[in-house]
């Protein structure tokens, strides 16, 4: 069989093209379903703000001794879950829908969580359970995407990515200061205080 009868012929699809141009983007062929997309997309877009709230929280927040190193995270962070956001409201309108901003329902329509957490080592905990509620709902909308809407999957594909490699840095740090402060209070307790 050649490969140009699964294809649209070049005349249809020329035709389709001069239809409804209101629709920028959005072709005949668009498969997904663009409501769904677009509730996905605004869920994910809710996401990545609190995400940005919480850093700049946890930014502002940092204190102690391990301080600088962290803040400089939580601010880069922040910086790249603001960058996510705009691909994602930029994409919504791509697609004919309207960013929902709304500071109302926002925790509502996150998947992950604003808490703010009160040491260093629980603002980087919390934020790594972000990260990871993220990464899961991410991979989701990626699966449900498919090959119907290939721009918006391949979005998604490359936060999901940075979010991954923002849980890996979590971890890391999580690794480094809850193993810092084990031995603090072990060397403390064969002190004898
Ligand atoms: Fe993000
Ligand atoms: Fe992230």
């Amino acid at each position: 069989m050649a490969a140009h009868q699964f294809l649209t012929d070049i005349k249809t699809i020329r035709a389709r093209a001069r239809q409804h141009l209101e629709r920028g983007a959005v072709t005949e062929g668009y498969r997904a379903d663009r409501e769904t997309v677009l509730r996905l997309l605004n869920e994910a877009l809710a996401t990545e703000i609190v995400c940005v709230l919480r850093y700049k929280r946890h930014y502002y927040m940092a204190s102690g001794i391990n301080a600088k190193s962290v803040a400089a995270e939580f601010l880069e962070h922040a910086n790249e879950e603001q960058a996510h956001a705009d691909q994602i409201a930029m994409r919504i309108v791509q697609l004919g829908g309207a960013p929902n901003l709304s500071p109302q329902g926002l925790g509502q329509r996150a998947h992950s969580e604003y808490i703010e957490g009160g040491d260093l080592l629980e603002m980087i905990r919390e934020d790594l359970v972000a990260e990871r509620i993220a990464i899961d709902t991410y991979r989701e909308i990626i699966q449900y995407l498919g090959d119907d809407d290939p721009s918006s999957r391949r979005m998604m594909e490359s936060i999901l990515a940075k979010e991954e490699e923002h849980a890996e840095d979590l971890g890391t740090l999580l690794a480094e200061l809850d193993g810092g402060s084990r031995g603090n209070r072990e060397e403390r307790t064969a002190r004898g205080h």
